[in-house]
Protein backbone atom coordinates (compact mmCIF):
# COMPACT_ATOMS: atom_id res chain seq x y z
CA UNK A 1 0.00 0.00 0.00
CA UNK A 2 1.68 3.21 -1.09
CA UNK A 3 0.80 6.61 1.01
CA UNK A 4 -1.44 7.86 -2.01
CA UNK A 5 -3.53 4.81 -0.56
CA UNK A 6 -3.68 5.54 2.92
CA UNK A 7 -4.01 9.12 2.30
CA UNK A 8 -7.74 8.09 0.53
CA UNK A 9 -8.57 5.72 3.15
CA UNK A 10 -8.05 8.07 6.09
CA UNK A 11 -8.71 11.41 4.25
CA UNK A 12 -5.44 12.89 4.91
CA UNK A 13 -4.50 14.48 1.38
CA UNK A 14 -1.54 16.40 3.29
CA UNK A 15 -0.20 13.01 4.61
CA UNK A 16 3.45 12.34 3.79
CA UNK A 17 6.67 11.41 5.06
CA UNK A 18 7.45 13.60 7.75
CA UNK A 19 11.15 14.94 9.19
CA UNK A 20 10.89 16.99 12.56
CA UNK A 21 14.63 18.15 14.15
CA UNK A 22 15.31 19.21 17.75
CA UNK A 23 19.17 19.36 19.39
CA UNK A 24 20.32 18.72 22.61
CA UNK A 25 20.72 22.06 25.50
CA UNK A 26 22.93 21.70 28.40
CA UNK A 27 22.28 23.25 31.79
CA UNK A 28 24.26 25.83 32.49
CA UNK A 29 23.32 26.33 36.23
CA UNK A 30 20.14 25.65 38.26
CA UNK A 31 19.85 21.62 37.84
CA UNK A 32 17.78 19.79 40.43
CA UNK A 33 17.43 23.12 42.23
CA UNK A 34 14.80 23.80 39.45
CA UNK A 35 12.59 21.08 40.59
CA UNK A 36 12.06 22.56 43.55
CA UNK A 37 10.41 26.22 41.45
CA UNK A 38 14.21 27.79 41.36
CA UNK A 39 15.46 29.53 38.37
CA UNK A 40 17.54 27.48 36.26
CA UNK A 41 19.72 28.54 33.18
CA UNK A 42 19.84 26.40 30.13
CA UNK A 43 21.89 26.54 26.81
CA UNK A 44 20.23 24.83 23.35
CA UNK A 45 23.41 23.15 21.09
CA UNK A 46 22.38 23.71 17.69
CA UNK A 47 25.32 21.93 16.33
CA UNK A 48 24.04 18.16 18.12
CA UNK A 49 21.27 17.55 16.14
CA UNK A 50 18.13 14.97 17.05
CA UNK A 51 16.64 14.18 13.58
CA UNK A 52 13.14 12.39 13.07
CA UNK A 53 11.16 10.85 10.33
CA UNK A 54 7.57 9.07 10.39
CA UNK A 55 6.88 7.12 7.87
CA UNK A 56 2.90 6.74 7.40
CA UNK A 57 2.18 2.82 7.50
CA UNK A 58 -0.68 0.69 6.50
CA UNK A 59 -2.92 0.29 9.87
CA UNK A 60 -2.61 -3.33 11.34
CA UNK A 61 0.66 -3.29 10.38
CA UNK A 62 3.13 -3.19 13.33
CA UNK A 63 4.73 0.16 13.63
CA UNK A 64 8.79 -0.10 14.33
CA UNK A 65 11.04 2.09 16.16
CA UNK A 66 14.59 2.28 14.86
CA UNK A 67 16.49 4.27 17.31
CA UNK A 68 19.36 4.15 19.78
CA UNK A 69 20.31 0.65 18.33
CA UNK A 70 16.81 -0.42 18.36
CA UNK A 71 15.01 -1.66 15.40
CA UNK A 72 12.05 -3.58 15.81
CA UNK A 73 7.95 -3.43 16.24
CA UNK A 74 7.11 -0.12 18.49
CA UNK A 75 4.83 -1.91 21.33
CA UNK A 76 7.77 -3.86 21.60
CA UNK A 77 10.72 -1.47 21.90
CA UNK A 78 12.15 -1.29 25.41
CA UNK A 79 11.21 0.80 28.32
CA UNK A 80 13.41 3.40 27.89
CA UNK A 81 11.59 3.91 24.53
CA UNK A 82 7.98 4.59 27.03
CA UNK A 83 8.57 8.92 26.07
CA UNK A 84 9.02 8.35 22.42
CA UNK A 85 5.77 5.95 22.50
CA UNK A 86 4.03 8.66 24.25
CA UNK A 87 5.75 11.10 21.99
CA UNK A 88 4.33 9.19 19.34
CA UNK A 89 0.82 9.09 20.85
CA UNK A 90 0.23 12.90 21.89
CA UNK A 91 1.29 13.99 18.34
CA UNK A 92 -0.97 11.36 16.20
CA UNK A 93 -3.96 12.59 19.10
CA UNK A 94 -3.21 16.69 18.58
CA UNK A 95 -2.80 15.95 14.37
CA UNK A 96 -6.04 14.09 14.35
CA UNK A 97 -4.50 10.81 13.23
CA UNK A 98 -4.67 8.56 16.14
CA UNK A 99 -6.18 5.97 13.26
CA UNK A 100 -3.07 6.28 11.74
CA UNK A 101 0.46 4.09 11.92
CA UNK A 102 3.83 5.34 11.45
CA UNK A 103 7.47 3.67 11.18
CA UNK A 104 9.53 5.97 13.27
CA UNK A 105 13.19 6.27 13.01
CA UNK A 106 15.75 8.90 14.80
CA UNK A 107 19.19 9.49 14.11
CA UNK A 108 21.01 11.58 17.24
CA UNK A 109 24.68 13.52 17.22
CA UNK A 110 24.63 13.13 20.40
CA UNK A 111 24.95 10.08 23.32
CA UNK A 112 21.72 9.10 25.41
CA UNK A 113 21.77 9.54 29.25
CA UNK A 114 24.50 11.91 29.37
CA UNK A 115 22.48 15.17 30.64
CA UNK A 116 22.47 16.63 26.44
CA UNK A 117 18.70 16.27 27.08
CA UNK A 118 17.97 13.36 24.49
CA UNK A 119 14.80 12.17 25.55
CA UNK A 120 13.19 15.55 25.20
CA UNK A 121 15.26 15.70 22.14
CA UNK A 122 13.95 12.67 20.95
CA UNK A 123 10.53 13.15 22.23
CA UNK A 124 10.49 16.86 20.17
CA UNK A 125 11.59 15.46 17.34
CA UNK A 126 9.25 12.63 16.86
CA UNK A 127 6.65 14.70 17.78
CA UNK A 128 7.49 17.35 14.75
CA UNK A 129 8.07 14.24 12.38
CA UNK A 130 4.65 13.18 13.02
CA UNK A 131 2.57 16.70 12.87
CA UNK A 132 5.00 17.00 9.86
CA UNK A 133 3.82 14.06 8.23
CA UNK A 134 0.03 15.23 8.46
CA UNK A 135 1.02 18.44 7.15
CA UNK A 136 -0.25 20.04 10.77
CA UNK A 137 1.48 23.51 11.84
CA UNK A 138 2.19 23.72 15.59
CA UNK A 139 3.16 26.99 17.50
CA UNK A 140 6.40 26.00 19.48
CA UNK A 141 4.85 26.08 23.05
CA UNK A 142 2.41 23.17 21.70
CA UNK A 143 5.50 21.13 20.76
CA UNK A 144 6.88 21.75 23.87
CA UNK A 145 3.98 20.76 25.90
CA UNK A 146 3.32 17.70 23.85
CA UNK A 147 7.11 16.86 24.42
CA UNK A 148 6.71 17.35 27.97
CA UNK A 149 4.01 14.98 27.73
CA UNK A 150 6.32 12.21 26.53
CA UNK A 151 9.05 13.78 29.53
CA UNK A 152 7.04 13.21 31.96
CA UNK A 153 6.82 9.64 31.48
CA UNK A 154 11.01 9.58 31.41
CA UNK A 155 11.03 11.40 34.05
CA UNK A 156 8.41 11.20 36.62
CA UNK A 157 8.07 15.14 37.31
CA UNK A 158 10.16 16.38 34.22
CA UNK A 159 10.59 20.67 35.58
CA UNK A 160 10.00 21.17 31.25
CA UNK A 161 13.54 22.77 31.54
CA UNK A 162 14.82 20.11 28.78
CA UNK A 163 11.17 20.61 26.22
CA UNK A 164 11.73 24.19 26.13
CA UNK A 165 15.42 24.19 25.55
CA UNK A 166 15.54 21.44 22.75
CA UNK A 167 13.05 22.55 20.91
CA UNK A 168 14.33 26.61 20.86
CA UNK A 169 16.76 28.94 19.88
CA UNK A 170 17.95 31.02 22.68
CA UNK A 171 19.30 30.42 26.43
CA UNK A 172 16.28 30.35 28.56
CA UNK A 173 16.62 31.33 32.48
CA UNK A 174 13.35 29.12 33.48
CA UNK A 175 12.06 30.03 36.34
CA UNK A 176 8.32 27.92 37.78
CA UNK A 177 7.27 26.91 34.13
CA UNK A 178 7.82 30.42 32.74
CA UNK A 179 11.09 31.56 30.72
CA UNK A 180 12.66 34.21 29.58
CA UNK A 181 15.00 34.31 26.46
CA UNK A 182 18.50 35.28 27.34
CA UNK A 183 20.22 38.37 24.48
CA UNK A 184 23.94 36.51 25.33
CA UNK A 185 26.79 39.25 25.15
CA UNK A 186 29.48 36.65 25.92
CA UNK A 187 31.59 36.05 23.22
CA UNK A 188 32.82 33.38 24.93
CA UNK A 189 32.51 29.42 24.58
CA UNK A 190 31.18 26.29 26.20
CA UNK A 191 33.50 23.42 26.23
CA UNK A 192 31.13 20.29 26.98
CA UNK A 193 32.61 16.68 27.53
CA UNK A 194 31.56 13.04 27.60
CA UNK A 195 32.74 11.46 31.19
CA UNK A 196 31.32 7.95 29.26
CA UNK A 197 29.07 7.41 32.37
CA UNK A 198 25.55 6.94 31.56
CA UNK A 199 23.66 8.69 34.79
CA UNK A 200 19.91 8.29 35.26
CA UNK A 201 17.87 11.70 35.79
CA UNK A 202 15.23 9.85 37.19
CA UNK A 203 17.67 7.92 39.95
CA UNK A 204 19.88 11.58 40.75
CA UNK A 205 16.71 13.11 41.46
CA UNK A 206 15.01 10.77 43.79
CA UNK A 207 18.30 10.77 45.01
CA UNK A 208 17.79 14.58 46.08
CA UNK A 209 14.54 14.44 46.37
CA UNK A 210 15.09 11.18 49.77
CA UNK A 211 18.51 13.81 51.08
CA UNK A 212 15.41 16.62 51.08
CA UNK A 213 13.36 14.72 53.05
CA UNK A 214 16.03 13.52 55.59
CA UNK A 215 17.74 16.81 55.69
CA UNK A 216 15.13 19.33 54.75
CA UNK A 217 17.21 22.21 56.28
CA UNK A 218 20.58 21.68 54.77
CA UNK A 219 19.51 20.60 51.55
CA UNK A 220 17.08 23.35 51.19
CA UNK A 221 19.89 26.26 51.63
CA UNK A 222 22.13 24.11 48.96
CA UNK A 223 19.34 24.45 46.62
CA UNK A 224 18.31 28.40 47.18
CA UNK A 225 21.84 28.70 46.80
CA UNK A 226 21.88 26.63 43.38
CA UNK A 227 18.98 29.26 42.25
CA UNK A 228 20.37 32.39 43.13
CA UNK A 229 23.37 31.02 41.44
CA UNK A 230 21.18 30.55 38.22
CA UNK A 231 19.48 33.62 38.31
CA UNK A 232 23.33 35.73 38.90
CA UNK A 233 24.47 33.41 35.90
CA UNK A 234 21.81 34.41 33.57
CA UNK A 235 22.55 38.42 34.21
CA UNK A 236 26.44 37.44 33.39
CA UNK A 237 25.51 36.22 30.31
CA UNK A 238 23.31 39.83 29.37
CA UNK A 239 26.08 41.80 30.75
CA UNK A 240 29.09 40.02 29.84
CA UNK A 241 30.48 39.09 33.12
CA UNK A 242 32.83 36.10 32.15
CA UNK A 243 35.08 35.55 34.91
CA UNK A 244 31.68 36.00 37.37
CA UNK A 245 30.02 33.12 35.47
CA UNK A 246 33.24 31.15 35.53
CA UNK A 247 33.51 31.38 39.39
CA UNK A 248 29.77 30.55 39.97
CA UNK A 249 30.35 27.24 37.52
CA UNK A 250 32.78 26.10 40.46
CA UNK A 251 30.16 27.02 43.13
CA UNK A 252 27.63 25.30 41.40
CA UNK A 253 29.85 21.78 41.12
CA UNK A 254 30.45 22.14 44.76
CA UNK A 255 27.44 22.46 45.65
CA UNK A 256 25.70 19.99 43.37
CA UNK A 257 28.87 17.65 44.72
CA UNK A 258 27.27 18.47 48.32
CA UNK A 259 24.02 16.79 47.41
CA UNK A 260 26.11 13.61 46.60
CA UNK A 261 25.02 13.39 42.33
CA UNK A 262 28.22 13.85 40.75
CA UNK A 263 30.71 11.26 39.90
CA UNK A 264 34.64 10.80 40.35
CA UNK A 265 35.41 10.65 36.72
CA UNK A 266 33.08 14.24 36.32
CA UNK A 267 34.87 15.52 38.97
CA UNK A 268 38.00 14.66 37.63
CA UNK A 269 37.48 16.12 34.47
CA UNK A 270 36.05 19.34 36.06
CA UNK A 271 39.65 19.52 37.65
CA UNK A 272 41.72 19.14 34.31
CA UNK A 273 39.36 21.64 33.22
CA UNK A 274 39.85 24.62 35.21
CA UNK A 275 43.84 23.26 34.86
CA UNK A 276 43.59 23.75 31.38
CA UNK A 277 42.91 27.32 31.77
CA UNK A 278 39.32 27.21 32.22
CA UNK A 279 37.78 29.94 33.56
CA UNK A 280 35.02 27.75 35.60
CA UNK A 281 33.39 23.97 35.47
CA UNK A 282 31.08 21.67 36.48
CA UNK A 283 28.69 18.80 36.46
CA UNK A 284 26.17 19.73 34.05
CA UNK A 285 22.39 17.75 33.72
CA UNK A 286 21.01 15.26 36.02
CA UNK A 287 24.86 13.78 37.13
CA UNK A 288 25.49 10.25 38.24
CA UNK A 289 27.79 10.74 35.36
CA UNK A 290 26.92 12.38 32.39
CA UNK A 291 28.64 15.65 30.95
CA UNK A 292 30.58 18.55 32.35
CA UNK A 293 31.19 22.11 31.26
CA UNK A 294 33.69 24.38 31.35
CA UNK A 295 33.55 28.43 30.61
CA UNK A 296 36.37 29.00 27.72
CA UNK A 297 37.42 32.80 27.17
CA UNK A 298 38.42 31.91 23.56
CA UNK A 299 38.44 29.43 20.69
CA UNK A 300 41.92 28.88 21.71
CA UNK A 301 41.94 28.54 25.01
CA UNK A 302 38.61 26.23 24.37
CA UNK A 303 40.20 24.07 21.84
CA UNK A 304 43.28 23.77 24.20
CA UNK A 305 41.30 22.39 27.29
CA UNK A 306 39.04 19.99 24.74
CA UNK A 307 42.66 18.78 23.72
CA UNK A 308 42.89 17.96 27.54
CA UNK A 309 39.92 16.43 28.45
CA UNK A 310 40.30 14.18 25.36
CA UNK A 311 43.93 13.18 26.60
CA UNK A 312 42.33 12.72 30.25
CA UNK A 313 39.58 10.18 29.07
CA UNK A 314 36.56 12.04 27.93
CA UNK A 315 35.40 9.73 24.66
CA UNK A 316 33.71 13.16 23.13
CA UNK A 317 33.78 16.84 23.70
CA UNK A 318 32.34 19.70 21.81
CA UNK A 319 32.82 22.81 21.55
CA UNK A 320 29.64 25.33 21.67
CA UNK A 321 30.26 29.07 21.08
CA UNK A 322 27.88 31.23 23.43
CA UNK A 323 27.69 33.85 21.54
CA UNK A 324 24.92 33.13 18.74
CA UNK A 325 26.57 35.23 16.42
CA UNK A 326 30.23 33.71 16.55
CA UNK A 327 29.44 30.37 13.96
CA UNK A 328 32.57 28.54 15.01
CA UNK A 329 31.64 25.29 15.48
CA UNK A 330 33.47 22.88 16.30
CA UNK A 331 33.30 19.55 13.81
CA UNK A 332 29.48 19.87 13.43
CA UNK A 333 28.95 19.93 10.28
CA UNK A 334 31.21 17.03 8.96
CA UNK A 335 28.86 14.73 11.85
CA UNK A 336 26.06 16.19 10.05
CA UNK A 337 26.48 15.26 6.49
CA UNK A 338 27.92 12.14 7.75
CA UNK A 339 24.62 11.36 9.49
CA UNK A 340 22.69 12.51 6.39
CA UNK A 341 24.51 9.96 4.27
CA UNK A 342 24.22 6.79 6.40
CA UNK A 343 20.13 7.07 7.26
CA UNK A 344 19.16 5.92 3.44
CA UNK A 345 16.03 8.36 3.69
CA UNK A 346 15.00 11.14 1.91
CA UNK A 347 14.99 14.07 3.43
CA UNK A 348 12.65 16.61 3.98
CA UNK A 349 13.97 19.71 6.03
CA UNK A 350 10.65 21.15 6.83
CA UNK A 351 10.05 21.62 10.19
CA UNK A 352 6.48 21.64 11.52
CA UNK A 353 5.56 24.27 13.84
CA UNK A 354 5.05 27.25 11.36
CA UNK A 355 4.62 29.41 14.33
CA UNK A 356 7.84 29.78 14.74
CA UNK A 357 8.72 32.48 17.69
CA UNK A 358 11.78 34.58 17.53
CA UNK A 359 10.83 37.05 19.82
CA UNK A 360 13.51 37.67 23.19
CA UNK A 361 9.81 37.71 25.07
CA UNK A 362 8.64 35.74 27.81
CA UNK A 363 6.14 33.38 27.40
CA UNK A 364 4.68 30.43 29.59
CA UNK A 365 5.46 26.92 28.63
O1 LIG B 1 19.89 14.99 32.89
P1 LIG B 1 19.02 15.93 32.14
O2 LIG B 1 19.66 16.56 30.99
O3 LIG B 1 17.72 15.30 31.77
O4 LIG B 1 18.69 17.15 33.12
C1 LIG B 1 17.88 16.96 34.23
C2 LIG B 1 17.74 18.25 34.98
C3 LIG B 1 17.10 18.09 36.35
O5 LIG B 1 17.03 19.38 36.91
C4 LIG B 1 17.95 17.21 37.25
C5 LIG B 1 15.71 17.47 36.27
C6 LIG B 1 14.65 18.36 35.63
O6 LIG B 1 13.56 17.84 35.33
O7 LIG B 1 14.87 19.58 35.46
Amino acid sequence: MTIQHIRQRHGMSRLHRGYGETWAKTILMGEHSVVYGYPAVAVPIHSLKMRAWAIPTITGHAATLRSLGYYGPIDEAPEQFGGVRKAIEVAKSYAGASTLDFDIVTRSDFPAGRGLGSSAAASGAVVRAILDACGVAASRQDVVGLTNRAEVITHGHPSGLDAVTTCGDDPVLFVKGAMTLIDVRMPAYLVIADSGIAGSTKEAVDDVRAQYRRERDRVEAILQRLGTLASQAARDLAEGGLNSLGRRMDDAHELLNALNISHPVANDLVERARRSGALGAKMTGGGLGGCIIALAADGMSARSIKRDLLAGGAPAVWIHPLNQLDVEVDGGLDQEIEDEAGTGIEIDRNIAGGDVDTSHGRFRV
